[in-house]
């Protein structure tokens, strides 16, 4: 019978709050039998995987915040990621196809029920298969509706995005800046600085790690107030921001990457919401999985092809 020996990743107990240690995350050694999987599952060797901040809270053994469901104990972990079918029960996959699944194993190989694939990758489309889970993923995804769908700037609009420099912060701000916006954005090192000045094409950024007093740094970036703000980090930077808003701003809330390893008692507090009111601004939280056309997204036939492909 044919075996494969794999490592997988599975949660040993939960973390509610500091940072998830081996503790929590434990690395196992299994062996798999490649002809006993159920019908329609396949068996996928892992290529690339998401490691995103929300699984930070699938693993805090407590329902909140972005209410995704948590992970049970002693499972394998599992994200967005493309893998080869290697062994598969299911007419519509044959060894050697290149799939997308948003439960991919953190295992060098798994078996996944075939309903779980979103898509399969044609070899001959020219992308490269980490962009399946970049900007054909949930960062571009998360990008395009925070910036397309809730903020859509028009041209002109000062725009500022936080975590900048990550995967969602990246494709938010070239997306604002084909609006013909002034887009400025904050990280946490010179070097990424440089790399959003240089590489990602923001007008602006600033380091919150050196500029600390985050209202003087937004008075000097923002001489004009911000139209739209892609919120990634919450807290502080969320307050602040909040002082400088423009009637009718916008603030898409995509995440609030500042808190995630807190319980929410211990969170910063946002003190001025005050200022939402008197100024008439519009503060939408979102998550790109509830949205159904994110699936279509996914499978490349759903929306919005066009502009995807316009981006690449
Ligand atoms: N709503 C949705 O559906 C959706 C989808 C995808 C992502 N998100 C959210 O979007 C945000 C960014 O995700 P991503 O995929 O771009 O993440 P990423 O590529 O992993 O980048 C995350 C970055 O956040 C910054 N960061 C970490 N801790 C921080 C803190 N305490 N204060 C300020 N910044 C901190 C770090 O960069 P620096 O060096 O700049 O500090 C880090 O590299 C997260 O909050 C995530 O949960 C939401």
């Amino acid at each position: 019978m044919a075996v494969v020996e794999s490592r997988e990743w599975y949660l040993a107990s939960y973390a509610p709050e500091g940072i998830p240690t081996s503790d929590h995350l434990k690395l196992r050694t299994v062996t798999l039998s490649l002809d006993s999987i159920p019908e329609r599952h396949v068996v996928l060797e892992t290529l690339f995987i998401s490691v995103e901040p929300y699984l930070r809270s699938r693993v805090t053994g407590r329902e909140d915040g972005l209410y995704s469901p948590q992970f049970n104990l002693n499972e394998v972990l599992s994200t967005f990621g493309v893998g080869r079918v290697i062994r598969s029960k299911d007419g519509d996959y044959v060894e050697g196809d290149i799939v997308v699944s948003p439960f991919t194993p953190f295992a060098e190989y798994g078996v996944v029920p075939s309903h779980l694939l979103t898509r399969k990758v044609d070899p001959n489309d020219g992308i490269p298969l980490p962009e399946y889970i970049s900007l054909l993923g949930v960062p571009g995804f998360a990008a395009w509706v925070g910036i397309e769908v809730i903020a859509d700037p028009k041209p002109g609009s000062n725009v500022f995005i936080s975590a900048a420099a990550g995967a969602v912060g990246m494709y938010a701000g070239q997306l604002a800046k084909l609006r013909g916006c002034r887009v400025i954005g904050s990280t946490g090192s010179d070097e990424k600085v440089k790399l959003l000045k240089e590489e990602f094409g923001y007008d602006d950024a600033f380091n919150y790690h050196t500029e600390t007093d985050f209202d003087a740094a937004l008075s000097n970036y923002f001489p004009h107030g911000i139209d739209v703000y892609l919120d990634n980090v919450g807290g502080k930077m969320l307050e602040s921001a909040l002082n400088h808003v423009n009637k009718n701003a916008k603030i898409p809330l995509c995440g609030m990457i500042s808190g995630y390893n807190k319980v929410w008692t211990e969170r910063e507090g946002v003190r001025n919401l005050l200022n939402l009111i008197g100024k008439e601004v519009n503060m939408q939280g979102f998550m790109v999985f509830i949205l159904a056309s994110f699936w279509g997204f996914c499978k490349g036939d759903g929306e919005p092809p066009k502009a995807r492909q316009d981006w690449f």
